[in-house]
């Protein structure tokens, strides 16, 4: 960020007031309100945030203009054809790609970390066989603090590493745990000489038995999926995990917070409503126009989910990867799923009509990430626990970007109060 250049000029009753225009790395521009209320009394109000920067961050960019996806200067294009998801959870976490020494290092930590506690075994026991995985994600990511016996004591940013690998590999556990409670099997325990995306897999669908051999097309697409999943700035659970964070809460409370806040069909539940969107209107045949036509209607409760964006106004380039890795994956492990070819169908109905066009709705990352998951053999209820892996060293980063920010102040937004005037107490037997 560089100091303001130039500044604006904002009036009202009579007075005027300056404020600097401060500009990122990218030639953002944002009106520095830092002193607004003290010089003029006022506040600004811009409900969803929408128009508000809530901070400046080094972690990702984002040009919804043009499509554009970065993090830490690297774009998704190139780390999600070069990379790995390890490799680029750490550059997100420690703002470089690492050595290979580094790279061993974060691995060797990822293995030692893997178990969860046996105790916390009891813990899945305790919830109904239907729980929700991300209700027990959420839960489980609290309760793993509880056994770091120093979760408490305030990170040392020099010893960071063993802390977020500790985080991003018990996730995983934790995450194929939740699903093995939920179809009444047992859970598996890791293997060691697996690596992060495989042993993940291998926790998922091995028999105690008979070990799942992933087949490395699977491995690698889902490996890509969880790096286009891995940050995407201050959305709506990525700030959560900040404001979290800001209060000098430690990292397991903070990420359990962004659990909940991307479990929500308008954020990271959009990839499950999107699959049970396509799903219905296969069983139904109702023909794509009329549908289309339902999403139109004024004051119609029906979106098209899997459409739209609060910063892309083009194509998510997320979005684009997935569509094309979309027919390449599903060739390679022979798998056909009519759900694809609807919503290609779909997508071509949408970005014809004005409607979508006029509003820059365009597919974006949960589109097509459900048909790949799918693919894989990933069940509906575990996708959002999927994007919640992939979203894990995007929130450590930012976190970790709060609590080494020695000037961070703890998020407190103003307000404007729009309820009753002073009233008088009554008491109850003369209240009507
Ligand atoms: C993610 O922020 C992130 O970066 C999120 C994410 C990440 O990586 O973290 O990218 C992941 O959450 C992607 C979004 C997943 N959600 C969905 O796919 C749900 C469907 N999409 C919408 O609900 C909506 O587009 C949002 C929530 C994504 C964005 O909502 P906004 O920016 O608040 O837009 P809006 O609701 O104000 O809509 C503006 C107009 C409205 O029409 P008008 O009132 O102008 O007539 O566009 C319409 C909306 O009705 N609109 C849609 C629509 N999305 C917006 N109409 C039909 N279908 C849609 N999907």
């Amino acid at each position: 960020m560089t100091d303001a250049t130039d500044q604006v000029t904002l009036s009202h009753d009579g007075q005027s007031y300056e404020l600097p225009v401060i500009v990122g790395s990218q030639d953002e521009r944002a009106v520095d309100i830092r002193k607004l209320r003290s010089a003029s009394g006022l506040i600004t109000l811009d409900d969803g945030y929408g128009n508000t920067g809530s901070c400046t961050s080094a972690v990702t960019y984002v040009d919804g203009e043009k499509g554009v996806l970065k993090y830490r200067g690297y774009t998704i294009e190139v780390l999600a054809t070069k990379s790995s998801f390890v490799e680029t959870a750490y550059l997100l976490i420690f703002g470089e790609l690492p050595t290979s020494s580094q790279l061993n290092e974060f691995r060797g930590l990822l293995t030692q970390h893997e178990f969860i506690h046996e105790d916390m075994r009891h813990h899945f026991d305790g919830f109904p066989p239907n729980s929700p995985p991300m209700a027990i994600l959420s839960a489980m990511i609290n309760a793993v603090g509880c056994f770091q016996p120093d979760f408490m004591q305030p990170e040392d940013d020099e010893h960071f590493m063993e802390p977020a690998a500790r985080l991003m590999s018990k996730i995983r556990t934790i995450a194929a745990a939740s699903y093995r409670k939920s179809i009444g099997k047992p859970m598996i325990y890791p293997r060691s000489k697996l690596r992060y995306t495989e042993n993940f897999l291998h926790m998922m669908f091995s028999k105690p038995y008979e070990p799942y051999e992933a087949d490395e097309t699977v491995v690698a697409a889902l490996d890509r999926l969880l790096i286009l999943h891995a940050d995407h700035e201050q959305n709506c659970s990525t700030s959560t995990v900040r404001m979290v964070a800001s209060s000098r809460a430690n990292l397991y409370a903070s990420v359990a917070a962004g659990v909940c806040a991307l479990w929500g069909p308008l954020h990271g539940g959009a990839n499950v409503a999107v699959i049970e969107m396509l799903s219905e209107l296969q069983q139904s045949g109702e023909p794509l126009e009329r549908f289309i036509a339902r999403v139109k209607k004024k004051g119609s409760s029906t979106r098209l989910m899997g459409f739209g964006h609060r910063v892309y106004k083009n194509f998510d380039p997320r979005a684009r990867i997935l569509k094309n890795a979309c027919h390449r994956m599903l060739d390679k492990l022979g798998v056909h799923d009519p759900l694809l070819e609807l919503a290609l169908r779909l997508e071509e109905v949408a970005l014809s009509d004005s409607y979508f066009v006029e509003r820059h709705l365009y597919p974006n990352v949960d589109y097509y990430s459900g048909i790949i998951m799918r693919a894989i053999g990933i069940p509906t209820n575990m996708f959002t626990v999927l994007f919640a892996i992939g979203r894990l060293p995007g929130w450590i980063a930012h976190w970790r970007e709060v609590h080494t920010n020695e000037n961070a102040r703890i998020d407190r937004p103003r307000q404007i109060y729009v309820g009753p005037n002073v009233r008088e107490y009554v008491p109850i037997d003369e209240r009507g």
